[in-house]
């Protein structure tokens, strides 16, 4: 089976610091987030992946090459504008061609692994399986309502959810979705929606199911989310790269390779490999790149100056 990485969105929620380093290459744990994704297509066999990039290409492709590195053949493809998972996903065709495969959302990283899931796709000759999660804020996500282990309707971002089934990031899909996709019409909030398109696969009575998935799944893009899976990742612990640090390093802090660091005390936070951050106070949920100098504590803040 191949693989989908849709890797072309801005990371917006992120900014500054993913105006300097594309957010699917930003570390978490030290490691490019775009690397817990490999990990895991690779346990389910995937060894030929086409990114899907926007403004970032030349940067992934310098980071990321042939993916020789990791195991694996990488392509990519580029989305002309980030307008939409189903917009995006239809740049990969000609790579995809008629074999079934597994679209993987660039921000994504899960505790567990696919491998159950994946052989019940292709066992089942189902159009599209669909990985979902029970969650509180259902409102936030694409929401799946399900009749036993079918999906009968998707709404993205309902403003009144049916149901607490988010859809949570991974599809597996065989070649019916390419006579779905053209002529999709945008959504509400101006977006050619994944969720729609299946959607028109479940109205034209294809098979879509839901797998509901046991682990951990992390959606990375927010302040709180890259802390949280950080911290996830590292068992709460701090990892202190190869980096010069002056100050009490309390729990759950990462500080990339070649950072220096001056601080009273850190405390949940991610300072980027080569940062130099001089803080008279505390560093408290905080992730730092660049130069960063300060006179107080900083708290609660994303910065690159
Ligand atoms: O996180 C799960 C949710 O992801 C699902 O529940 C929703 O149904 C699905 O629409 C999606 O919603 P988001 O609003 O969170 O998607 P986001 O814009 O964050 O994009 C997800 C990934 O896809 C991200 O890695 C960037 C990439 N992307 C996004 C867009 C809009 C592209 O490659 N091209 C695009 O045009």
């Amino acid at each position: 089976m191949k693989g989908v990485i849709l890797a072309a969105g801005k990371g917006s929620r992120l900014f500054p610091v993913t105006h300097h380093i594309p957010k699917p290459l930003l570390p978490i744990a030290n490691r490019p987030t775009l690397e817990y994704a490999f990990d895991r297509l690779k346990e389910i066999g995937v060894r030929e992946i086409a990114i899907v990039v926007g403004d970032n290409e030349g940067e992934m492709r310098a980071a990321l090459g042939d993916g020789s590195a990791f195991g694996l053949e990488l392509s990519y493809v580029r989305q002309t504008e980030p307008k939409g998972l189903a917009h995006a996903l239809t740049f990969a065709e000609s790579f995809i061609d008629r074999e079934p495969f597994v679209m993987y959302l660039g921000d994504a990283i899960y505790s567990e692994g696919f491998i159950q899931h994946a052989k019940r796709f292709i066992e089942s000759g189902a159009a599209n399986l669909n990985i979902v999660k029970p969650v509180e804020d259902p409102s936030r996500f694409g929401v799946a309502n399900v009749d036993g282990e079918r999906i009968t309707k998707l709404v993205e971002k309902p403003k009144e959810p049916e149901s607490n089934l988010a859809m949570a990031g991974l599809y597996f899909f065989g070649p019916e979705i390419w006579g779905v996709l053209p002529g999709l019409p945008p959504s509400a909030r101006g977006e050619y929606e994944i969720t729609d398109a299946i959607q028109r696969l479940i109205d034209g009575g294809h098979l879509v199911l839901a797998g509901v998935y046991e682990g951990t799944w992390f959606d990375t893009g927010t302040l709180d989310s890259f802390l949280e899976t950080s911290a996830f990742l590292t068992g709460g612990k701090s990892l202190v790269g190869a980096a010069e640090v002056q100050g009490e390093v309390t729990e759950s802090v990462v500080i990339g390779d070649g950072a220096k660091v001056s601080a009273t005390r850190l405390v949940d936070c991610v300072v980027l490999p080569d940062a130099n951050v001089q803080v008279t106070g505390t560093i408290r949920h905080a992730i730092l790149g660049g130069t960063v100098v300060r006179e107080g504590d900083v708290m609660d803040a994303i910065l690159w100056d």
